[in-house]
């Protein structure tokens, strides 16, 4: 039975837009406006409908997603706290940061989800049981 309670608050970073007549840019700079140097990217799209995505906590990985098309939802849960949080406009980021189980989900037709990561892809980081993840999230939070 998951026990989590919901309150966990994410941290959303706003990106200035670099709007003219011809539309919108935006830069998005390794330890300037996001809070760590940038190793990987990586983008998620063409996703099917009803699908979700995730399932998984990063035991030492520093993430932001960008919906830089559409929208899609993230759940977070530190294990004790859950929260849910939209992403629908290429000015807004999510940090993903610490023991967190993320799901993503809602992801509209033409949703294209950036993510900057702080490391390269390394499958051992990856806690992809729900049980093991409570497990260390209750260790780490009892130190
Ligand atoms: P997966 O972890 O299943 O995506 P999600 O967490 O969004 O459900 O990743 C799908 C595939 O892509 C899987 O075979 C692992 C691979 N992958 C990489 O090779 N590099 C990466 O940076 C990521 C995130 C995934």
């Amino acid at each position: 039975m998951n026990v989590a309670k919901p309150g966990l608050s994410p941290q959303i970073i706003s990106f200035q837009p670099r709007g003219d007549h011809r539309g919108s840019l935006i830069a998005i700079e390794g330890s300037k406006n996001i809070p760590f140097d940038i190793k990987r990217v990586y983008y998620i799209y063409g996703n099917v409908s009803d699908v979700r995505r995730g399932f998984h906590a990063h035991k030492d990985l520093r993430q932001v997603a960008v919906a830089v098309s559409g929208s899609c939802k993230f759940l977070l849960d530190d294990g004790e706290n859950k929260s849910v949080v939209e992403l629908a406009s290429p000015d807004k980021g999510l940090v993903i940061q610490g023991l967190v189980w993320r799901e993503m989900f809602d992801f509209s037709p033409d949703c294209v989800l950036l993510v900057l990561a702080d490391e390269y892809y390394d499958e051992s980081d990856y806690i992809c049981d729900y049980s093991e993840f409570l497990r260390a999230a209750k260790l780490k939070n009892e130190k």
